[in-house]
């Protein structure tokens, strides 16, 4: 058990925090025009996310909106925030950390091969921790976690439509053993659905 925990520990620390930047809470195009230009894509460039397009992205999907409170831009079952969203690059895998706006190292190197993972420049992977339901039994609890996961959903698919970045939400997980291998993950954490997210093709 140490080993595997000291094996994780060594690959996160190959990489370092990202300091996001904060939301830039004037842009995008009007609410309604979002709604009408929302559409689910298969193909997105190669072409990086520029750090101001990841950091508005993730404060759109589950950002910290009301500090005062510790509230945040999705609603959850009972206040749970039980949503953790993963973040996929080339370089690794981070940990959004949506009350200091910083990406967390995960473990290091390009795992957008993995089953249900695309070759998308950032695979936002939602990630239900339902241990953080107060109350519950675990099938009551798995159903709250379909319900926030997909608010954020749409918190994404939503910003994308509205910045004319693309995305497409995605719930097949074939090989789910390999991604719990890789993100570490403890037995109440569940992998929820994948949005791919880039500019689009040319
Ligand atoms: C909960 C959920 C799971 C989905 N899973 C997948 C998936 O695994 N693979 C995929 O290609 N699309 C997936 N989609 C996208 C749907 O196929 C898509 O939303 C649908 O075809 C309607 O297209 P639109 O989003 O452009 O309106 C999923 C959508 C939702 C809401």
């Amino acid at each position: 058990m140490a080993l595997v925990l000291f094996a994780g520990f060594a690959r996160a620390q190959e990489l370092k925090p990202v300091k996001l930047d904060a939301p830039d809470k004037e842009r995008g195009v009007a609410l309604m025009k979002a709604f009408s230009q929302r559409a689910s894509v298969r193909e997105w460039s190669d072409q990086k996310l520029s750090i101001r397009d990841l950091s508005d992205l993730l404060w759109a999907a589950n950002g910290v909106n009301r500090p005062d409170e510790a509230k945040r831009t999705a609603p959850s079952a009972m206040n749970a925030q039980d949503i953790d969203i993963y973040v996929f690059t080339e370089e690794g895998v981070y940990l959004y950390d949506a009350f200091n706006q910083v990406l967390n190292p995960v473990c290091s190197g390009d795992h957008r091969a993995l089953p249900g993972m695309t070759a998308a420049p950032v695979n936002l992977v939602l990630i239900s921790d339902i241990s953080r339901f107060r109350m519950g039994e675990d099938s009551l609890k798995l159903t709250w976690a379909a319900m926030d996961a997909g608010i954020v959903s749409q918190n994404i698919s939503v910003f994308c439509a509205g910045t004319e970045l693309v995305t497409r939400p995605r719930a097949s997980f074939p090989g789910m053993d390999k991604m719990k291998e890789t993100l570490n993950l403890k037995d109440s954490q569940h992998v929820m659905l994948n949005h791919p997210v880039g500019y689009p093709k040319e």
